[in-house]
């Protein structure tokens, strides 16, 4: 998944692609470039120094000729072709007038740069994206203007694509279109603007579009047109944007996922509010599934990714628990595949905090086309999958920048158990009074996660005795499970070391075997349920001389002589428990990969949001 913006009709082509690339890094930093477009001459800068890439770029753009009013840039996250120069983008074509970014894939690029090489044309790189410059390429000598010459590249092309293209020989236009991944146009008087996503554009453009799958959209600085792949003229639809560039920024921080930790009990506070009503209704305002449907859900299917997926684990234990529904969880990129059964009654949850992810966008895709009800929990408003959905429950943690999720989990975890308490008074499962008690309690937890941040120092001392470890196995049950896989998660992807997710029961089928002095365990031992049953599992660890940190409560004194380490959290219900326990196991992630001098916010070879399969 790549980043990708463009402007036409600027004073300032170069201060907006610069600003708008270093606000999309996070979608993959492979490599970044440019290319300035004017009549009868494109410039293009390109340089692949890994996190480095747009800085780099900068530089390389000192030496850039002055007055161009137009202009597109790209920052790269490698799929085809090895992330070096010759393969960053924009490719041209064999005239060097015609520019292209692309982010996505082009599925059938192998077979159309045989037909394009059978009729001369010469490639300089190994990606899947020229073909489309040399695809234009062809239409524009056969005659056709820009916005039509894309068209028809379009409709031989097969894969995902969001792409801008630019040509020299119709300066002050760029043709931009998308299948699957995603794109925004903004607007401002006398320029317009097309991006990846909305940051890259924020404080430049005034009102902002989504454009739609199999659109091509034709901007000058006068404004836009769009078009579907027929031809037949199309409307965008216009976005709501509830954050400003503010909330973007670090605020005061050394880095964005200290600040996302430290807003978790905002996320948390956002989140519920207005979400019960005085005579104790559960509501949620984008909810467009009636009652009766819900009331009458047979089974709930989750589908998500990454940390959501995590989140969605933990919604099963609550959705079963209070609303007695039997739930699957799938990870997204696995559920599309395997020709999911959807029967009458099945209510399908994508939970995703870009609400662009393209596994979980075509999981969901999939259920609905199979007859399911789709609701779509997500972060951005107005993301693809929001869009696409039945119902939506926003997340409301506001924007994440940080590559690994923290606060998106805690407010995920805390809309999914809203969901499920409201299904369990749509179906009478629990009583009123637990209902309104549960709610109460799940209120609560932004003040409990509030206390652990307060604990931070302790937990990053621990962090920092245990710097030299290689190898760290976080077990837990019942949702300690979920909280394990997630805290091993965090640490894997900020400090590169190896960690491992387990449910605590299932180690002695078979990771005990790796277990010996040096290696870690941590174990989350939150649940008065579930506290003898771990005990034994550490003991089984500690006999064979692993390093035991624990996760435990405050009135958990006995603890101390299990562990090596305690990481102290308020006492709360179980099912609240992983939006707590998973707090100081994010800042021992944090704290090790800092130790480690890694990139918490960049962390290598990942990307915030893979609009890739
Ligand atoms: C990427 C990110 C993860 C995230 C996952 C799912 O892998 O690096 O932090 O959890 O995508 O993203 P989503 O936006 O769908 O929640």
């Amino acid at each position: 998944m790549c980043g990708i913006i463009g402007v036409v009709g600027s004073n300032d082509t170069l201060g907006t692609l610069l600003q708008g690339l270093a606000r999309l890094e996070y979608r993959g930093y492979d490599s970044a470039g440019i290319a300035l477009v004017r009549p009868g001459q494109t410039w293009r800068a390109r340089c692949a120094s890994g996190t480095e890439s747009v800085a780099a770029l900068r530089v390389e753009c000192e030496d850039a000729p002055t007055g161009f009013r137009s202009g597109i840039g790209h920052t790269r996250w490698a799929t085809h072709g090895a992330p070096e120069a010759q393969n960053a983008h924009p490719h041209l074509d064999c005239s060097g007038a015609i520019a292209i970014i692309h982010n996505g894939i082009i599925e059938n690029h192998t077979e159309l740069r045989g037909q394009l090489e059978a009729k001369g044309h010469i490639f300089s790189s190994v990606t899947d994206s020229e073909v489309l410059a040399h695809l234009v390429e062809e239409s524009r000598a056969a005659g056709l203007d820009l916005m039509e010459a894309v068209r028809a590249s379009l409709l031989v092309v097969r894969g995902a694509f969001a792409l801008a293209v630019m040509d020299a020989n119709e300066a002050d236009v760029i043709v931009a279109a998308r299948r699957i991944s995603p794109l925004v146009v903004g607007t401002a008087p006398g320029v317009t603007y097309i991006a990846s996503d909305v940051p890259a554009i924020l404080d430049r453009a005034s009102a902002f579009y989504a454009v739609d799958d199999d659109e091509v959209v034709r901007l000058a600085p006068e404004g836009f047109r769009v078009i579907d792949l027929e031809g037949v003229p199309v409307r965008l639809h216009q976005l709501t944007i509830d954050w400003n560039l503010e909330t973007a920024e670090k605020g005061g921080y050394d880095d964005f996922m200290t600040k996302e930790i430290n807003e978790q009990p905002d996320a948390l506070r956002a989140t519920l509010l207005d979400r019960r009503r005085r005579d104790g209704t559960i509501t949620f305002d984008e909810m467009r599934i009636s009652d009766d449907e819900l009331r009458d859900v047979k089974r709930v299917v989750l589908v998500a990714a990454g940390t959501s997926h995590h989140a969605a684990l933990v919604a099963k234990y609550a959705l079963e628990r209070w609303a007695r529904i039997g739930v699957d969880v799938d990870i997204a990129s696995e559920y599309r595949y395997r020709d999911p059964i959807v029967e009458i009654g099945t209510l399908v949850i994508g939970v995703s905090q870009s609400g662009e992810t393209i596994d979980t966008i075509q999981a969901m895709r999939e259920a609905k086309r199979r007859g399911a009800r789709v609701i779509a929990i997500s972060n951005i408003v107005d993301s693809s999958l929001a869009r696409e959905a039945d119902a939506v429950i926003y997340t409301r943690a506001g924007l994440e920048v940080s590559v690994a999720s923290t606060k998106a989990f805690v407010a995920q975890v805390a809309a999914l158990e809203l969901l499920a308490l409201r299904l369990a008074q749509l179906r009478a499962t629990l009583p009123p009074d637990d209902i309104d008690a549960l709610f109460l309690g799940l209120k609560a937890v932004g003040a409990q996660v509030k206390t652990t941040l307060e604990r931070r120092s302790a937990v990053a001392q621990v962090a920092a005795e245990l710097i030299g470890a290689r190898d760290f196995f976080f077990i837990g049950r019942h949702v300690g499970y979920p909280t394990a896989l997630e805290g091993a998660l965090k640490l894997k992807e900020l400090s590169y070391l190896h960690a491992e997710g387990y449910p605590a029961g299932e180690l002695k089928h078979g990771p005990l075997a790796l277990i010996e002095p040096g290696v870690v365990v941590v174990a989350v031992v939150t649940d008065r349920a579930m506290r003898e049953k771990i005990l034994s599992n550490l003991a089984e660890v500690k006999a064979r001389g692993a390093t035991v940190v624990v996760v435990a409560t405050d009135d958990d004194e006995a603890i101390g002589a299990v562990a090596d380490y305690v990481l102290r959290v308020p006492a709360t219900e179980p099912m609240f428990s992983p939006m707590v326990d998973i707090v100081p196991l994010q800042i021992f992630a944090y704290s090790m990969a800092r130790g480690l001098g890694r990139n918490v916010d960049r962390p290598r070879n990942l990307a915030k949001t893979v609009t890739v399969e």
